[in-house]
């Protein structure tokens, strides 16, 4: 089997296929191939990035990739597109969330929202973000701890914050987790040159994926840093080996919903 089968009985000729394709691996119309209906250029093959974009783009449904049916590919929903005004409210209305209510999350919910994020766009289509899920309060309690003592070691630092942190914990806040409920840590290879962006877009699309769930986040920033500094905290992630923790997210039910949507500067752009 090659890498695309067509099935001249229902392809339309459209060249959807080949336009879509990011490698311009496939090809059609005149001359090349002769037959008029799309055919892959067989010495470039090999540089198919299995994307999909050439079933997806496929109106018919005539294409099929060797790995990927068009079958297996769920049709999309034309009635379920939304406003600007809908995406804008999404979006301007998310916020990071520090106040967690005492309610577990259910594996199935994280789940649920993972077999969404993993749609995010990464480098080349590698695919390669791994996750992990903490839902044991303890174990966040214990990263947070491990935190709190890398911070002590920079305190004589003048440090941005580390003071009141440090004060916050003594007084039993958690100014690091935010004793959320659980904790979505992104990772991959530490010789990866896609993965950290990969990973970076993954998580905001999982802060906004998160939302019609009911559940708010918020960037685990301060972990992020000692988990790249402090060997402690690398230690207490309990990463593979060669793994590299990219960024990550404190996830929960938000004790209280926000009503307005503050104020951000105006986006700074240079026209070209
Ligand atoms: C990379 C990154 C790291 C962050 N780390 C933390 C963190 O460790 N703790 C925290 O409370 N908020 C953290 N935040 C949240 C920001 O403070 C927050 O996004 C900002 O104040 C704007 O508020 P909003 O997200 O509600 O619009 C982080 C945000 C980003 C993008």
């Amino acid at each position: 089997m090659g890498l695309i089968t067509i099935d001249e009985s229902t392809c339309r000729r459209c060249g959807f296929c080949a336009r879509a394709c990011p490698v311009g691996i496939i090809a059609l119309g005149e001359g090349f191939p002769t037959t008029g209906f799309p055919a892959t250029i067989e010495k470039i093959e090999k540089g198919c990035i299995t994307c999909g974009h050439c079933v997806a783009a496929c109106p018919a449904g005539a294409l099929s990739h060797c790995r990927m049916k068009p079958e297996e590919c769920p049709p999309l929903e034309p009635g379920w597109r939304l406003t600007p005004e809908q995406v804008g409210q999404l979006v301007k209305g998310r916020r990071s969330i520090r106040n967690f209510r005492k309610e577990p999350l259910k594996q199935d919910v994280i789940e649920q929202l993972m077999d969404i994020v993993r749609y995010a766009p990464t480098g080349m289509n590698t695919q390669t973000v791994s996750w992990k899920v903490i839902l044991d309060e303890q174990e966040i309690q214990f990263l947070s701890l491990a935190v709190i003592e890398w911070l002590r070691t920079l305190e004589g630092e003048q440090v941005h914050g580390v003071k009141g942190m440090l004060k916050a914990w003594e007084k039993g806040r958690d100014p690091i987790l935010r004793k959320a409920p659980a904790l979505i840590i992104a990772h991959g290879a530490v010789d990866d040159p896609m993965v950290s962006a990969s990973a970076t877009i993954a998580l905001a699309t999982l802060d906004l994926a998160a939302l019609p769930f009911g559940l708010g986040t918020c960037w685990a920033g301060f972990l992020h840093q000692a988990a790249l500094n402090s060997p402690g905290v690398a230690t207490a992630l309990g990463l593979p080996a060669g793994q590299r923790m990219y960024g990550g997210v404190m996830i929960g039910y938000p004790e209280f919903e926000y009503s307005r949507i503050p104020l951000r500067n105006q986006a700074k752009v240079i026209w070209g």
